[in-house]
């Protein structure tokens, strides 16, 4: 029987409990930093040559929603109470609102060094030293709205624009698709700095310190804010009845995109799943 994934704002002091000692647990044997390990070797970006499958491509959302099974079957190895909760960051807007308490994720990193003090992943408890990352710190770094040049999250009616979009997504796949419903998700816009991250994209920079680059996985939040990403992509299904995955055919020999970008029916690396058997989890899980 499929399970539920709840919002975070819902979650009863013995369900934050339990959520947060899984994942304690699952980062002391050794299983989370491969995770970590995973998404950065899969940080590949549409300037590079080869194949893409987590980012700034159609299998963004297939790729996230595996890997977040992934983590939760860990976690449901721990206890099998326990599934990912999703943070609504249109809702929980402030670096004062749920997921940042201290029964939670703890709260923002220090001025000084960025580093977070509070709650259950501050170093100082001893349970949440990074052990691989893109930089040398061991600690968990956050910039919750980043008080130096301050960003916002995005809004309803932002997220609300990706999923009119009738497509799920649209040549050239990459970063500068400008339409289809996936690119809005992820967040890739025209123009410099701040006003180019979109949705998704501006979630991982709102929040800051380890969350903006590979090593994101680093901050659990990257669960949450993954599992209200897939979320959107169930929404959008919902919305536009028998709408795909797309593109249903790989590009041929003449594309830019040849050998570069996952079509339904192909294998999703690192795992034997294609797109195509990802579309449909309801059998798995469902979202309260
Ligand atoms: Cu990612
Ligand atoms: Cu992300």
């Amino acid at each position: 029987m499929a399970y539920i994934r709840k919002d975070v704002s819902t979650l009863t002091r013995a369900e934050r409990r339990r959520f947060v000692g899984a994942l304690l647990e699952v980062k002391r044997r050794g299983e989370y930093d491969e995770f970590v390990r995973t998404h950065i070797a899969y940080f590949v970006s549409d300037g590079e040559d080869g194949l893409r499958t987590a980012h700034m491509a159609p299998s963004f959302l297939p790729w996230h929603r595996r890997f977040l099974l992934d983590l939760e079957r860990a976690l449901r190895r721990v206890d099998a109470s326990v599934s990912v909760p999703y943070w609504d960051w249109t809702r929980n807007r402030t670096a004062a609102s749920v997921p940042w308490t201290a029964d939670l994720l703890g709260g923002n990193g220090r001025r000084s060094d960025h580093r977070v003090t509070t709650g259950p992943f501050a170093y100082a408890e001893g349970d949440w030293t990074l052990k691989v990352g893109i930089t040398d710190e061991k600690y968990l770094t956050r910039d919750l709205g980043r008080a130096r040049d301050p960003i916002a999250l995005p809004t309803a009616g932002e997220l609300e624009s990706a999923l009119r979009e009738p497509l799920y997504d649209a040549a050239p796949w990459d970063s500068t698709s400008a339409k289809g419903f996936r690119n809005g998700l992820e967040g890739w816009g025209t123009g410099r700095g701040s006003v180019s991250w979109r949705n998704h994209n501006r979630v991982h920079r709102w929040v800051g310190g380890v969350m903006v680059g590979g090593a994101s996985v680093n901050d659990p939040v990257f669960w949450l804010h993954h599992a209200f990403v897939d979320l959107q992509w169930s929404r959008w299904q919902q919305r536009h009845r028998g709408a795909r995955y797309l593109p249903a055919q790989p590009p041929g020999p003449r594309s830019d995109q040849y050998e570069r970008i996952v079509a339904r029916h192909e294998k999703l690396p690192p795992w034997d799943v294609t797109p195509d058997q990802l579309e449909d989890v309801s059998g798995i899980y469902r979202y309260a």
